[in-house]
């Protein structure tokens, strides 16, 4: 039997954080005690012009192999969890193999779903290692959600934030993926969306996010609950077995209300909302990644990695760290 470990953890956050205070001297009409009392979100972080997905999926990519102890050209897979890729084409994924140097030919690919990018992403790869066809993936969630927000809205603009996490997952003999669950509801696609695209040269449609924050935060309290349970049935254990939970990193609200459903300890809840705002898919590795540099999570530990997102999708990954 193979099994796919984490082999390291790596993360990036663009430029200097611009905080609640920041936005409210750009002009939006909003204030640091909303932004704070609905969400938890102090800062986040903005690319700079020019700075792609691509960018920070690098940076992050260098560090994970770094914690990895491998070399770049020993990853025959990448898969990049992404909604707002470079280009329509090439993928994120192939642009990335390039600018790390990668010269195997191994598999190189984007996965779109949006906040639930990161657990799909991950299911996928270990699915390749399980199989046998693929030895060491990197995986990785990198968004820039920035460009596709309305900086008039100040219902959707304040909430979001771009960044990459990235981890590396390699062929072991023990297991590190325990169980994994995704989910799709694409009846719900409405309450979160970018219902533009791209055609005969110009955009058709509107290019920027638009949410019903309340309907997403109903479905997402109850959804992320559900699926964690779900996982911890599947791997055969109870939840007072796990050592930590990483929910996506949208709401400290919905973070905690999670946590509260599930029975799990507020301490063992990994939340970085504040510091990064709602990443999309980058929002689980980031955590991840802080969690592993700063000491909480260790390894042997059981930590459930759960993403909701636009779609509707959802999804968790339970791993032995
Ligand atoms: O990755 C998954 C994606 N997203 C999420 O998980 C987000 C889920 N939803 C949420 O986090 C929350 O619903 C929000 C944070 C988006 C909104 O919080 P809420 O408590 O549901 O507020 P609301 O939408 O009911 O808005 C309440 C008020 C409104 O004013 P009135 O109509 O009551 O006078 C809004 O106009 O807050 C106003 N408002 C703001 N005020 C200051 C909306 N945005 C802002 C703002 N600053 N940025």
């Amino acid at each position: 039997m193979i099994y796919a470990r984490i082999a390291g953890t790596g993360s990036y956050l663009p430029g200097e954080p611009v905080t609640n205070d920041d936005l409210v001297a750009r002009g939006i009409e909003t204030s640091d005690e909303w932004i704070s009392s609905r969400t938890g979100i102090r800062a986040r972080h903005l690319a700079p012009e020019g700075v792609s997905a691509s960018d920070l999926a690098e940076q992050a990519s260098l560090r994970a192999i770094e914690a990895a102890g491998c070399e770049a050209g020993d990853i025959d897979l990448i898969i990049v969890a992404t909604s707002t890729p470079d280009f329509i084409f090439p993928s994120t994924a192939a642009l990335l193999q390039s600018r790390l140097g990668i010269r195997n030919e191994g598999a190189a690919f984007d996965v779109q779903a949006v906040c639930s990018g990161f657990a799909y992403a991950l299911t996928v790869a270990e699915k390749f290692i399980a199989s046998g066809s693929h030895k060491r993936a990197l995986v990785v969630g990198a968004e820039t959600f920035s460009r596709i927000l309305d900086w008039n809205d100040r219902g959707t603009c304040v909430l979001f934030g771009d960044g990459a996490g990235a981890i590396v997952l390699e062929a072991s003999d023990r297991p590190g993926v325990l169980a994994s669950a995704l989910h799709a509801d694409g009846s719900h696609s409405p309450i979160l969306c970018v219902p533009g695209t791209v055609a005969a040269g110009q955009v058709l449609g509107d290019p920027f996010l638009r949410m019903d924050g309340q309907a997403v935060f109903k479905f997402a309290v109850k959804v992320l609950a559900d699926v964690a349970n779900e996982v911890v049935d599947r791997a055969g254990l109870s939840m007072d077995e796990i050592d930590w939970l990483i929910p996506h990193q949208a709401n400290i609200r919905i973070i905690n209300s999670t946590g509260k459903k599930l029975g799990i300890d507020a301490d063992k809840v990994i939340a970085t909302v504040s510091m990064h705002g709602n990443t999309s898919a980058a929002s689980i590795p980031l955590a991840l990644d802080l969690a592993v540099r700063d000491g909480r999570i260790k390894r042997g530990q059981k930590v459930i990695l759960e993403g909701v997102g636009g779609g509707f999708t959802w999804g968790a990954v339970l791993i032995e760290y």
